[in-house]
């Protein structure tokens, strides 16, 4: 498709850039009377994009029913996610590529499985799955690399009614064993290893240890390394499995309000959260919101870059562009390896027309150099998109002009795990594009910002928690897994908004400019990890009395964590220490979230009820002025804890 260009205008000291009339024409979505449409009866919006997009064995006798904290969306109605991702487009689009893989390793061959081959092997892991003893609400955990079998597996689960539970595969064994415990699995999916950096990660050896003391009897094992890794007798080969299998397998009816899946994140305190992802509500959401915000055609290839391990490799590269029916990309490796070039030989090579990444990564890819794009043919290049974590001018204008030649409309997408697809956002045949701003709510959603009170900022500019108000998207999260009690209390306020746990402030156009998290949450590389989680780990050892983890502003990956220890007496080997505590950290959370940077200190800034005053170390990370301090316990920690920083 031609590109024609964006129009440009200015407003204060911001940049507005806008769809040219030829985007709008081609565009699923060219005007704003949407917002107004579906703002007036958001129900009867989502009914009607339900019908038209989602394929149901039967109708809701109800379309939206809500007393906070449950909510719940097509009441009665059937459906199944793994049918309405294949078996639906088998008619039609039989022979069309789904799925792309692209190897880590340039040498070996991209893979392209057609929708029709992509429902067999899924219709074959579903049938294992069930000679597994594998049934409707059973919970199956995937510790998989980037590789096919993570979305036949994903789908697989879906189809039987199983949650599938997906396990980031760098995580360590202990973080795999802490959710193997919390969800329960049975069953579980991994591979003998995979490739980083050229060089074998022996994942089977990680997954072994994880399994440890969990409910886990039987471990379906991927050949993807061919490494040689210890094969227990929980074991069986991927492989040899699907072999036998029969490659027809009905699609389990679904109630709407069915569990589709968990994925842990990360929250304020130590322990992840299994957030909780219904099937209906939740592939309207995938659908739409990949088809309006992608702006997604019949011919699109669109590549989000994100691991499966986090939602937006859920809803980005597996649900939203399979229910939509186009091809989308799944890649093994690193950005920038085995050189810069890569995402762009990409690119060129698989027509990408949709490019759906994160700031760190464009920062990663802007630091090489503007030339290395420039050496690619990049005009296949439609939209582009930016998620989880606030993007900066430099970037994003970088982004538009060197990526996209100034030609392809740029989404800031706002949203969380928790809200299972995207929430806020402009769209591509709307606009307007201005960074740093998100941009508006997405058509039959409302956000708006609230004071530590829980009253609703009014005011433009003023900065404030972002909320969503009723009614609650269909893809939001439906609870917390075995653990009700801390859905209320982390996600509802006044029993009336969810709580994002963002910082955001609007303009008079209604659209948000995001702040960042205004709590203990970091978001590292756009990765999210609970400084809780670390504290715990560091914690454990024997030398630390107590520990405060904040994140330090990073140009690259947007935020570090660095940590605060208090120890046990004097410590003769400071460096040693450090060490130590990197390994914990690696064996207990994973290499992500590696510490950079330690302060031991005598004591740190507390509240008189002796809670770490977490706000006065960021600001002195910062080198900000602390502000009052006079209710702190031990005011005189502060300048010590200065001089301490400034080395
Ligand atoms: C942050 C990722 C600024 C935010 C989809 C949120 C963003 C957290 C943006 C969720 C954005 C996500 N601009 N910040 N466009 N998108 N975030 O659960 O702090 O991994 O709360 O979901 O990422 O991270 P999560």
């Amino acid at each position: 498709m031609e590109n024609s260009g964006l129009n440009k205008t200015e407003e204060g000291d911001r940049i507005f850039f806008w769809p040219s009339e030829e985007i709008k024409q081609k565009a699923c979505v060219n005007s704003s009377e949407v917002y107004d449409q579906a703002e007036k009866d958001p129900v009867a919006f989502w009914e009607d994009l339900a019908s038209k997009g989602i394929a149901w064995f039967s109708k809701w006798e109800k379309a939206y029913e809500e007393k906070i904290p449950d909510f719940k969306w097509f009441i009665g109605a059937e459906t199944n996610a793994a049918y309405n991702c294949l078996d639906r487009h088998l008619n039609d689009k039989g022979d069309k590529t789904a799925l792309i893989w692209i190897p880590e390793i340039k040498e070996e061959e991209a893979k392209k499985y057609s929708y029709r081959q992509l429902y067999e092997e899924v219709n074959k892991a579903a049938n294992v799955l069930k000679s597994l003893g594998v049934k409707k609400g059973d919970v199956v955990t995937i510790y998989l690399p980037m590789i096919p079998e993570i979305i036949i597996s994903v789908l697989a689960c879906a189809r039987i009614g199983a949650v599938h539970s997906v396990v980031f595969s760098a995580y360590s064994a202990e973080a795999l064993n802490t959710r193997l415990k919390d969800g329960g699995s049975e069953v579980m999916i991994t591979s003998d290893g995979y490739y980083r950096k050229g060089k074998i990660e022996d994942l089977k050896k990680k997954a072994n240890e994880g399994i440890q003391d969990t409910n886990v009897k039987k471990v379906l094992v991927v050949k993807r390394t061919g490494n040689e890794t210890e094969i227990t007798e929980k074991d069986l080969w991927w492989h040899e499995q699907l072999e036998k299998a029969d490659n027809e397998c009905e699609a389990v009816k679904m109630k709407s309000e069915d569990l589709l899946f968990l994925l842990y994140t990360s929250g304020t305190t130590g322990k992840p959260k299994g957030v909780m992802h219904d099937t209906g509500g939740y592939i309207t959401q995938a659908y739409w919101t990949s088809k309006w915000d992608f702006d997604l055609h019949e011919d699109d290839v669109m590549w989000c870059t994100s691991d499966l391990g986090w939602v937006t490799g859920h809803s980005y590269v597996c649900y939203g562009p399979l229910l939509n029916g186009i091809t989308t990309v799944l890649f093994e490796g690193l950005i920038d390896w085995p050189n810069p070039e890569r995402p762009w030989e990409i690119i060129e090579e698989h027509k990408i027309s949709v490019f759906y990444t994160a700031p760190t990564a464009l920062r990663l890819m802007m630091s090489h150099g503007k030339e290395i794009p420039e050496k690619f043919g990049l005009e296949s290049l439609r939209v582009l998109g930016s998620v989880g974590e606030c993007i900066d001018q430099k970037t994003w204008l970088w982004y538009l002009n060197s990526v996209g030649k100034g030609k392809c409309p740029l989404i800031d997408t706002w949203w969380q795990t928790e809200t299972g697809g995207t929430m806020i956002n402009s769209l591509p045949g709307v606009g307007p594009f201005i960074p740093a701003w998100a941009g508006n709510s997405f058509p039959g959603t409302r956000h708006t910002i609230i004071d530590e009170e829980g009253n609703e900022v009014i005011k433009t500019g003023e900065q404030g928690y972002l909320v969503q108000k009723s009614p609650f998207a269909p893809g939001l999260l439906r609870g917390v897994w075995k653990n009700p009690e801390r859905f209320k209390k982390t996600y509802w306020r006044n029993d009336k908004y969810y709580f994002s746990g963002d910082g955001a402030y609007r303009d008079d156009g209604g659209r948000f400019r995001i702040i960042g998290r205004l709590d203990d949450v970091l978001k590292v590389a756009g990765h999210r990890m609970s400084t809780g989680e670390m504290e715990n780990v560091i914690d454990k050892h024997a030398a630390v009395n107590e520990a405060a983890v904040i994140g330090k502003p990073d140009e690259l990956r947007g935020e570090v964590p660095v940590a605060f220890v208090i120890t046990k007496g004097e410590i003769d080997d400071k460096e040693r220490l450090e060490k130590e505590l990197q390994d914990m950290i690696v064996k207990g959370i994973g290499p992500i979230a590696k510490l950079k940077g330690f302060y031991f200190v005598e004591s740190l800034p507390k509240t008189r009820s002796g809670k770490i005053m977490r706000r006065i170390l960021k600001s002195l990370i910062k080198g900000e002025e602390v502000g009052d301090i006079s209710t702190l316990q031990n005011p005189e920690s502060v300048e010590k804890l200065k001089e301490i920083i400034k080395g």
